[in-house]
């Protein structure tokens, strides 16, 4: 009998993952990526010593109350930690780790594709070329905003936000960001600070937005702070949905109040996002593959791994956040 300790893996990993998950601990998988409710997380919990989850499984105060007493650490397979309520991880000293690093050169590349599928109208001129509705060209077909040269605003320069910035530098962008904090140079280079939300969204020309969803960001872009952007401006979300009041953006987006938005997050996500996105032609949607490269499915799970192997070596993980 194996003593390996149990890893319920929660979502279908990608094959390396889950064969290196297999080399250390005896492991709980989910062959056919079922997508589980409540009780049955917790009824395969029982079996389990640490869990594997993704963002799309919720740990509130209340399921975590209900783990089994077993259950040492949550190992998440993702940055985002805003589906565990990791105040009552600590009180119930369940240790939680996240993903960091691995998955920032994805998600910029989603945030550049966001800003150039609005910028240049990709949705609309992908939609017309399948249906068949491209029947013209003139000088004023399509004609959309151009990204080089303008000002990027980028609200949490962390880890992704950096990486955008370095990106956006190759389009001559110039970067302004808002933290609680300013970084020091080595970290911000040449990017502006503005020590409010306000200021920055008034001095820029497309916003990405790269902060965690908390109390603190919940609604973070509303209908007053919307209003303080430039009319051409474009808004790209790579974060989390809850950062923005949807009937705000949508309203801003119906009446030219900004220009433009490419979202990959959203509340309500997947199949129950605010209606009004796909009425809109001034939006690019994706559906929240900021990550979705084999090359990070693969680091992110090698990274959760590497958490849970510390963990029960009685060593500190390095991606601890609670
Ligand atoms: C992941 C993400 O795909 O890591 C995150 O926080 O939002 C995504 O890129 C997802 O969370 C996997 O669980």
């Amino acid at each position: 009998m194996s003593n390996k300790p149990v890893v319920l893996v929660t979502r279908k990993l990608p094959a390396a993952v889950e064969q290196k998950l297999a080399e250390n601990f005896a492991t709980i998988l989910n062959p056919d990526d079922k997508l589980y409710s409540t009780d049955e997380l917790l009824e395969l919990a029982a079996g389990a010593d640490a869990i594997l989850p993704c963002h799309t499984e919720k740990f509130p105060a209340a399921t975590i109350a209900q783990l089994p007493a077993r259950v040492k650490a949550i190992a998440n397979f993702s940055v985002g930690v805003d589906h565990v309520d990791l105040e009552a991880a600590k009180q119930k000293q369940v240790i939680v780790t996240n993903t960091p690093d691995v998955l920032s050169d994805a998600t910029a590349e989603i945030a550049i594709l966001l800003m150039l599928g609005a910028a240049r109208r990709a949705s609309e001129g992908e939609r017309l070329v399948r249906n068949q509705q491209w029947q013209d060209w003139s000088p004023a077909f399509m004609v959309g905003r151009q990204i080089t040269g303008k000002r990027l605003g980028i609200l949490g320069l962390g880890r992704v936000g950096q990486v955008v910035a370095n990106r956006a530098r190759g389009f001559d962008m110039k970067v302004h960001y808002h933290n609680r904090k300013p970084l020091d140079p080595q970290h911000a280079g040449d990017a502006i600070y503005h020590d409010s939300v306000e200021a920055l969204l008034a001095n820029i020309d497309v916003l990405s937005i790269h902060c965690p969803a908390s109390d603190a960001t919940r609604g973070l872009l509303n209908r007053e702070t919307i209003a303080l952007m430039h009319r051409d401006a474009i808004l790209v979300n790579t974060s989390r949905g809850g950062v923005i009041d949807d009937d705000a953006l949508v309203a801003a987006l119906q009446a030219g109040g900004i220009a433009a938005a490419g979202l990959d997050v959203f509340n309500g996500e997947p199949d129950a996002i605010h209606p009004g996105y796909r009425q809109l032609d001034n939006v690019f949607l994706l559906p929240h593959i900021g990550s979705a490269t084999r090359e990070t499915r693969d680091a992110m799970g090698f990274r959760a791994i590497d958490n849970l192997v510390a963990i029960f070596n009685g060593e500190e993980p390095g991606d601890r956040v609670a």
